[in-house]
């Protein structure tokens, strides 16, 4: 980088956020030497959008030249309209109206954002990585929908690549060169994903580019809004799942991608312990909403002992089952049957794997190191099982 260059983009798609904090993220973003733009994408013209409008009222005009605040597109055509539309959008405005070399994307309600995430992002793609990606200590309750759907998901399609290895596949906090934003500008598998599938169809993309690709640990963690009942992220596992399965006939070879990441030191005790969700809340969802079409699927599609150990789980709230292996053979029949335009299938998808959280959860608060351990072998699991099925690739 020359001397005074401002050389960084970077956005942070918004729906419904702490406008206090998004302030704070903006400003320290601003306050960064090498930013040149900062690109704020809202869902709609909401609340949290005027709010983000009033305060780039107030601040100096050579800030305020440096900020774009703009509307979402929809530029997918089947899914949801939802944060991929608004980090697509955002890639295009990059590509088209931005003059800088590199785009950092942000989540807007980050507590502990500080401008060094953009430092220690930054300074992997100045190393010559063409992606730099943060993952962080999580709760081992935690992290659920990328360990049991993304990262068993890409053990069960892709075993014979390094996508299941990647710590966090599903991170919002990223930055890529110029040229990998042009690529994805284009790509029609990315512009299709405008709904939560977004981060999956990047870490995809990344992999079938074949790019040099760094994941930075970010050891302060990613303080944001937490959830409540699981059924907070049922959108979000369901459509997660869906995209994997609609895509599972990629044929992504991994041979020639670079893949490096920060060693870890041992995740706090805190997190380890930390619940990251509302057990009771969500124990008692589960056996809400069972309808006739959903159990009259469990009986067509799975086998006996899945199914009674279901059907006991919402009669006598015996719930504690759906281990790693229970897990493959359901996650296999969604692969091969879920049909996203059934609402059932969706609903079923979610009910089971509320159990698989619910079986690891249990798990995590008797021995957290084993229920870590018990993750890891899964995905092993996932990717033995699977490779030795699809020896076509
Ligand atoms: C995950 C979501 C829940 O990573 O944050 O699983």
């Amino acid at each position: 980088m020359e001397k005074g260059q401002k050389d960084i983009a970077v956005c942070f798609p918004f729906k419904k956020e702490n406008v206090e904090d998004f302030k704070n993220n903006i400003k320290e973003a601003l306050s960064h030497e090498r930013v040149g733009h900062v690109i704020l994408v809202g869902y709609n013209e909401n609340e949290t959008y005027r709010g983000i409008s009033d305060f780039i009222s107030t601040l100096k005009a050579e800030e305020k030249s440096r900020i774009s605040l703009i509307i979402q597109k929809r530029l997918g055509t089947k899914r949801r309209a939802g944060k991929g539309d608004g980090m697509n959008t955002a890639i295009q405005y990059f590509v088209e109206r931005g003059k800088e070399k590199f785009l950092h994307f942000y989540d807007a309600d980050i507590k502990s954002f500080s401008r060094t995430w953009i430092d220690r992002v930054q300074l992997r793609l100045d190393e010559g990585y063409h992606v730099s990606r943060c993952f962080f200590p999580r709760a081992y309750t935690d992290a659920m929908v990328t360990w049991n759907i993304t990262r068993t998901g890409f053990a069960y399609v892709w075993p014979h690549t390094i996508l299941p290895d990647i710590e966090q596949p599903l991170g919002g906090e990223l930055g890529f060169t110029r040229e990998v934003a042009e690529r994805l500008a284009k790509d029609k598998i990315v512009l299709e994903a405008s709904d939560w599938s977004i981060d999956t169809a990047l870490t995809i993309s990344f992999a079938r580019y074949g790019v040099k690709l760094y994941e930075v640990y970010i050891k302060e963690g990613k303080h944001h809004k937490l959830y409540g009942k699981l059924s907070d992220l049922e959108t979000m596992t369901v459509e997660c799942f869906d995209f994997i399965r609609e895509n599972k006939n990629l044929r992504i070879d991994t041979d020639r991608m670079v893949y490096h990441k920060d060693n870890t030191v041992e995740v706090p005790q805190e997190y380890k312990t930390r619940i990251a969700f509302d057990i009771d809340g969500t124990i008692r969802e589960f056996k809400e909403g069972w309808t006739e079409k959903m159990k009259s699927l469990l009986l067509e599609y799975f086998p006996s002992h899945i199914r009674e150990r279901v059907s006991k789980a919402i009669s006598d709230g015996d719930y504690d089952f759906m281990n790693p292996t229970l897990w493959y053979e359901s996650y296999e029949i969604f692969m091969k049957h879920f049909d996203p335009t059934i609402e059932e299938w969706r609903k079923l998808l979610f009910k089971l794997w509320v159990l698989r959280v619910l079986n690891h959860t249990k798990l995590a608060l008797k021995d957290p190191d084993a229920s870590l351990r018990s993750l890891k072998e899964m995905i092993e699991l996932f990717r033995a099982r699977a490779g030795v099925k699809n020896r076509h690739f």
